[in-house]
């Protein structure tokens, strides 16, 4: 009997272990399910012959786009054309798309329609690698990875420059800081950059976006975590990629940034994004609210824009960046 009982639970025991781990097995498969499908969305790569590195224009055109895999359009049409030495800040409420347009236009996600072009040629152009140094990108919610300061900042590039490390770091204006820490350079932030404040982060962060002098920064909400020195060292990184040439597109929901960008696009969610200079865009959003203020509330998402615009005007730079005066309006 007992012997019996031994050899049936025995026997039952793989299907006791099968049934208990029915669930991960399940999970599994739908993570590797929606897996294949974000791989399938993803351009192919094709062979490209070497490029010129880009040095005058972006061009956005008829821009569609959404999360990979779900086909449906977050952002729709955003088109404008910026030549070097423009700024361009974008702003609009929560949820209407300006990190998902960002990530079309950096080429990390695929666009449902449209180009986006550097000096005429089409991302796709571009080998990925190659394209990479073209493009210096601060996401939203950016990662330290596992490593020291310096290999954060050029990208774990191997046999980075020093110099070029060092470069990149003043021009966030986060030299100072790490040479301060511990190991200098050489100290290790572990993974999400541990043993360092969030707006230091963000600062080792923007150094890497601005590691090798790409000809494209893009920086999504750079300011988020940054205090006023943070926020004074941001606008010299974005007037220094201005005057040395380069194109800077900003997610902004802090108006001090704004004062440094020569041009706004404005995002609603569910209507193309409109673009023009920044007097053009404060003008649309003033009648707008001004047509918008008889029949509702005075607030909303275009209320906070123009508070935000308004705020970057009065702002101009003056005290902070007097030198941006040199850059006029819609040139
Ligand atoms: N990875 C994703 N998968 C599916 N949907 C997404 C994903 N990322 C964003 N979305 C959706 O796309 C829309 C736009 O999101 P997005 O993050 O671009 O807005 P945002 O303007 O950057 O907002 P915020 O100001 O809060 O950063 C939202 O409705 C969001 O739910
Ligand atoms: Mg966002």
């Amino acid at each position: 009997m007992i012997a019996s009982s031994i050899l049936v639970s025995r026997a039952l025991a793989p299907i006791e272990i099968a049934i208990a781990n029915w669930r991960g097995f399940i999970g599994a498969r739908q993570s590797f399910a929606r897996l294949s499908l974000q791989l399938q969305s993803l351009p192919e790569v094709r062979e490209s012959l070497a490029l010129p590195k880009p040095e005058a224009r972006l061009d956005v055109e008829g821009l569609f786009v959404g999360a990979p895999g779900q086909g449906q359009p977050v952002v729709g049409n955003a088109g404008f054309a910026l030549t070097k030495g423009n700024a361009l800040g974008i702003i609009g409420p929560s949820g209407s798309g300006k990190s998902t347009l960002v990530r079309a236009i950096i080429g990390a996600w695929p666009a449902l329609r449209g180009t986006v072009r550097l000096d005429g040629a089409a991302l796709d152009q571009w080998a990925p690698d190659e394209l990479g140094l073209h493009i210096g990108y601060l996401p939203q919610e950016f990662e330290l990875i596992d490593g020291t300061v310096a290999e954060n900042i050029s990208r774990f590039e191997p046999n980075a420059p020093a110099e070029l490390v060092i470069d990149a770091a003043r021009k966030a204006g986060v030299h100072d800081l790490v040479v301060r820490l511990p190991n200098g350079y050489e100290t290790r932030i572990g993974e999400s950059g541990a043993g360092l404040s969030a707006g230091q982060r963000q600062r080792v962060a923007l150094a890497r976006a601005l590691y090798r002098d790409p000809f494209l920064v893009v920086l999504d909400e750079p300011n988020s975590n940054l205090d006023n020195e943070g926020d004074r060292a941001l606008e010299n990184a974005i007037v220094g990629v201005r005057r040395r040439g380069g194109i800077v597109l900003i997610v902004a929901h802090r108006p001090s940034v704004l004062a440094n960008v020569d041009y706004l696009l404005h995002m609603t969610a569910g209507q193309s994004p409109v673009f023009g200079t920044k007097a053009e865009i404060m003008k649309r959003l003033t009648d707008q609210h001004a047509a918008a203020k008889s029949g509702w509330s005075a607030g909303g998402p275009v209320g906070d824009a123009i508070a935000q615009v308004q705020a970057a005007m009065a702002n101009g730079g003056a005290g902070i960046v007097p030198r941006l005066k040199i850059i006029p309006d819609g040139q």
